[in-house]
């Protein structure tokens, strides 16, 4: 490998984990931030580690002076002395380059350098840090209004909501951002659904591609918890969404900023589908830890790699769905402890931190991060979990009993959407992130059709599925929109009946790329279309698909094997499911067995009888 030496500025956790991924690549790490024992001192054994500031400009010159690639792990740097290094010593190079820093530092010069570039973002303006000026701003954007400081800003800090403007409303909305020390701007309210993130990486020779869309879920401005990959909730939805997502953080990179390495883009999805930028970090992000476990290679491994100009591995997810949660301090450790006295390395002790890495350590599929921080205070990233599973609802389930345990200790109700641990298929009610999606043309065929939802309950407890209408007839534009969407709502297989023309499992089947079983039902009723032709025309119609569109049919009414079907396919992304429709096989072995017995028993002439 390049005998190449990194240095870093700031040892906190993205130091950290950077400094691991260097550290498989026998590349050398230095690390610049205050104390000996930062998180990212620890993991990197170095005599050469630099105690100080990041924001010092001897301490930055004393480290250029030993590496030959310079990047941060926070963008709150002193940009003057990165300029510095540029000239005093032109063959280190710096990722993100200065001029990257310093646009990103400042909020407002980063929305608008954005805006000028033609990225999509939401109103925003530069404001005075006054009475008049904040007033003036909530008559041109409307309340409620974001009130930002312009720099220094991250994690909620330098943020805050004007939800008036009576005095008293301004009067703590500017004591709140700095008294009037800092520069301001305000964004109009943006009513978003969701946010998104995409990380991006840029190689050395300017190649741009991005990781899969994620939902970031926020809790007091903090990152909480990241679903990976993006999924949408339901058919009415766009399902090029994640696909946009992604092209729009790329174009922001290709567009906006210079430089080799890691970016974050914050993104809202706002009710009508449009997309805007919230914020743009230059380097490895929160929303991104996921990345470790869930990607073939994780964003830290791409950063190393990027700005030392090596080969960029593959974004792509290596799992199923991936879930993150952050571990954030509960409350301040009383002890304090001198961060600069030579090393005694002590670890904070924080109870809540310790009960989720228990449960971590218990999940099959988690994977526990701790920080190595020497005091834990309240709302302080000490660490996080990441899951990783099958399907974005096994990573649900497997989340589950953090997030109670989680509700418990902070002794609120678990009133969480995301952790509900109940098992809708037992109450009758689909599963909010089905792998199999059976599907029919009207209610008349349920009895026919209900078949396969009770044998996925009862074998297949592990593969979550839906049971809803679709009649390619009557509700042409939802069976579009429920094909189109099958995907990105992360179905798997299609099972789909109908009856009489049967239109319905092929229409399906030529708007989605996911397999589709159909079932010819036999609809006795005039109404249906059946006209009493026993299913046999709904046979033919779904059997003689054309060329190129394939539906897999099962027997006249046998839902049965279509959903043991639909098992099947799944089960060639799941080697479990082979072994758990194995049994189900024994099962029925064991059935007939039994029958063979009762006939010797009594003689094949008693035996219908
Ligand atoms: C960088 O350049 C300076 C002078 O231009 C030279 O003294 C130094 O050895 C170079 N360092 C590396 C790592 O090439
Ligand atoms: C199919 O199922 C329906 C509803 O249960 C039933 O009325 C019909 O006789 C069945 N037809 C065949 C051919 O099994
Ligand atoms: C499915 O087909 C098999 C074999 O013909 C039959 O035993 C079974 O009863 C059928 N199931 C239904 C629901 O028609």
């Amino acid at each position: 490998m390049p005998s190449k030496v990194v240095g870093i500025l700031g040892g906190g956790q993205l130091g950290r984990m950077l400094a691991a991924s260097a550290s498989l690549l026998n590349i050398k790490v230095i690390v610049l931030d205050v104390g000996v024992d930062a998180p990212a001192k620890q993991i990197v054994a170095s005599p050469s580690h630099i105690d100080g500031s990041f924001r010092d400009k001897e301490k930055i010159l004393e480290l250029a002076s030993q590496v030959d690639v310079l990047t941060v792990e926070i963008e709150h740097v002193d940009v003057e002395a990165l300029e510095t290094v540029q000239k005093s010593y032109p063959n280190v190079s710096i990722h993100p380059t200065p001029s990257t820093i310093r646009l990103i530092q400042d909020k407002y010069l980063q929305k608008e350098y954005l805006s000028k570039c033609g990225c999509p973002l939401g109103p925003f303006q530069a404001i005075e840090a006054t009475p008049e000026g904040i007033t003036y701003a909530a008559k041109e954007l409307g309340l409620p209004l974001m009130l930002k400081s312009r720099t220094m800003a991250y994690d909620g800090r330098g943020n805050h909501v004007l939800r008036s403007t009576d005095s008293q409303s301004i009067v703590t909305a500017i004591e709140s951002l700095g008294s009037g020390s800092r520069k301001l701007y305000a964004e109009k309210w943006v009513p978003f659904v969701k946010e998104l993130a995409v990380m991006v990486v840029r190689g050395l020779d300017g190649t741009v591609s991005s990781y899969p869309a994620v939902e970031t879920i926020h809790r007091d401005n903090i990152c909480h918890i990241v679903w990976a990959p993006f999924r949408l909730r339901n058919i009415d939805e766009d399902p090029t969404l994640p696909t946009k997502a992604e092209q729009v953080a790329k174009e922001a990179i290709k567009k906006a900023f210079e430089g080799a390495g890691v970016f974050g883009v914050e993104m809202f999805l706002l009710e009508n589908g449009e997309i805007l930028i919230n914020e743009i970090a230059p380097r490895p992000h929160n929303s991104g830890h996921y990345t470790i476990e869930a990607c073939e290679s994780s964003q830290y491994d791409n950063h190393i790699r990027a700005i030392l100009g090596l080969p960029l591995g593959s974004t792509r997810l290596k799992v199923g769905a991936a879930g993150m949660l952050n571990i954030l301090g509960s409350s301040n450790d009383v002890a304090s402890k001198s961060t600069t006295s030579s090393s005694s390395l002590t670890f904070s002790d924080d109870t809540l931190v310790n009960e989720l890495t228990h449960i971590a350590l218990r999940t099959p599929g988690a994977s526990p991060h701790l920080y190595g921080k020497g005091q834990s205070r309240k709302g302080r990233k000490m660490g996080h979990v990441t899951i990783v599973g099958s399907s974005s609802a096994e990573v649900r389930e497997r989340m589950s009993p953090l997030l109670t345990c989680l509700a418990e200790l902070e002794g609120g109700s678990q009133n969480d959407q995301h952790s509900s641990s109940i098992n809708p298929h037992l109450l009758g009610y689909s599963h909010p992130h089905p792998l199999i999606s059976i599907i029919m043309g009207s209610d008349s065929d349920l009895p026919t059709m209900l078949p396969a939802a009770q044998i996925l309950a009862k074998h297949f407890p592990s593969i979550p599925f839906e049971v809803t209408l679709v009649s390619a007839h009557r509700t042409p534009l939802r069976l579009m929109n429920f094909a189109r969407t099958a995907a990105a709502r992360g179905v798997q297989v299609i099972i789909a009946g109908a009856g009489g023309a049967a239109h319905l499992p092929g229409m399906v089947a030529s708007s989605t790329g996911v397999p589709v079983v159909g079932v010819p039902v036999d609809s006795k009723s005039v109404s249906g279309g059946g006209g009493g032709l026993g299913g046999v025309d709904a046979m033919w119609s779904i059997l003689q698909m054309p060329r190129g569109i394939p539906v897999a049919t099962v027997a006249i009414n046998n839902s049965t094997n279509a959903a043991l079907l639909a098992v099947r396919i799944v089960s060639a992304g799941q080697p479990q499911l082979v072994s758990q429709m194995e049994e189900y096989l024994r099962t029925l072995g064991k059935e007939v067995e039994s029958k063979v017995d009762v006939m010797n028993d009594l003689g094949w002439a008693q035996y219908r009888k």
